[in-house]
């Protein structure tokens, strides 16, 4: 049975992930290629011991032990996700063969109930059709997926709006960011006390990383904020756009801002939810104004991240 289910960061599909058949549903409803390898979401009362003592992961090696543990201190439950060598219970089809598997114990109360009830962890992807805008609310879901799933438990809006950041040990002793999210970079280079390496754009870990996602069907324009087009030289497609960002409003009346202040939390909370109301007025083009590249603090980067992504496909 496929449910969608709210997490602190996105709706989930969620099925279990010990059953061949259920893992198998959620790349059908989905429509997504078995290349793309799935996230276990624990319960709350799980730690390391647990998830290692029931099959599920390998224990770290000695040289990531020490920081595992303080991540999971530090982050859990929350939107971080982790990889861990396989334990012999993960199936091949979670994994899409990897001896790597994703784990995260999610913080949103009604979703860490049901998995205490359960007591073991559910796979689930973001509950949107391969390569779309991932869902913020259970409408969403819904408009997304229903006629695939049993249910949809409806836990509200989504606190963070963007997926979980997922980083990966690396045989060196370093660790690798295979997808920015909701727990920011220097967060979490804080606690390492190094930086996370970030894999060439080749390297294709996570498909999280690929360069066409969280699209929706409107074609979609990215600008930094610094090359804004200007009234007079406006492109005659841009003209029939929404735009997103405020140095963009002054073209348009279908504008919308991520955050009127400035708040990454805000602007990331805001992001899906946006591109899909955008989405659904019928525009000819969504022009975006990007926030800028580098190393801005907080939730910027995996917003600029998603934009890009979105972006890629319709060009
Ligand atoms: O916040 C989130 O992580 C949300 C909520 C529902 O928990 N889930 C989510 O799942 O974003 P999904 O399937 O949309 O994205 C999971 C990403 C994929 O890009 C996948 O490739 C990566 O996690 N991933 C999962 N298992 C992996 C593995 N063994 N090795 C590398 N990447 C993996
Ligand atoms: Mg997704």
């Amino acid at each position: 049975m496929l449910v969608g289910v709210p997490t602190e960061t996105v709706y989930g599909l969620a099925a279990r992930a010990d059953r061949l058949e259920s893992v198998l549903s959620i790349f059908e409803a989905k429509q997504r290629p078995h290349f793309d390898p799935l996230i276990l979401h624990i319960p709350p009362t799980w730690n390391l011991d647990t998830l290692v003592e029931r099959g599920w992961v390998l224990e770290p090696s000695s040289l990531h032990i020490g920081s595992v543990h303080r991540l999971i201190g530090r982050f859990w439950p929350g939107p971080l996700t982790l990889l861990f060598r396989r334990g012999p219970l993960v199936l091949d089809e979670v994994t899409s063969g990897s001896d790597w598997v994703a784990v995260r114990q999610p913080s949103h109360a009604a979703f860490a109930h049901l998995l205490s009830i359960l007591d073991m962890p559910l796979a689930a992807p973001s509950a949107n059709r391969f390569g779309r805008v991932s869902p913020t609310d259970a409408q969403a879901v819904l408009d997304e997926l229903s006629g695939s799933i049993a249910a949809v438990l409806d836990g509200g809006p989504c606190e963070f709006g963007v997926e979980s950041t997922i980083i990966a040990p690396r045989d060196d002793g370093e660790w690798t960011l295979l997808r920015r999210g909701a727990v920011a970079q220097e967060l979490l280079e804080h606690m390492l006390q190094k930086p996370l390496s970030t894999p060439n754009l080749e390297e294709i870990l996570a498909p999280g990383m690929l360069k066409s996602h969280y699209a929706p069907h409107t074609p979609l324009r990215c600008f930094e904020w610094n090359d804004v087009p200007r009234e007079g030289q406006v492109p005659a497609r841009i003209r029939t756009a929404g735009v997103l960002g405020e140095s963009l409003q002054a073209l348009e009346v279908h504008s919308k801002t991520l955050s009127g202040t400035g708040d990454d939390r805000e602007a990331a909370k805001n992001l899906f939810r946006t591109l899909r109301e955008m989405d659904a007025q019928g525009l000819a083009w969504i022009a975006i104004e990007l926030p800028p590249e580098g190393r801005s603090p907080g939730l910027w980067p995996a917003i600029r991240d998603r934009l890009l992504r979105a972006e890629f496909r319709k060009m």
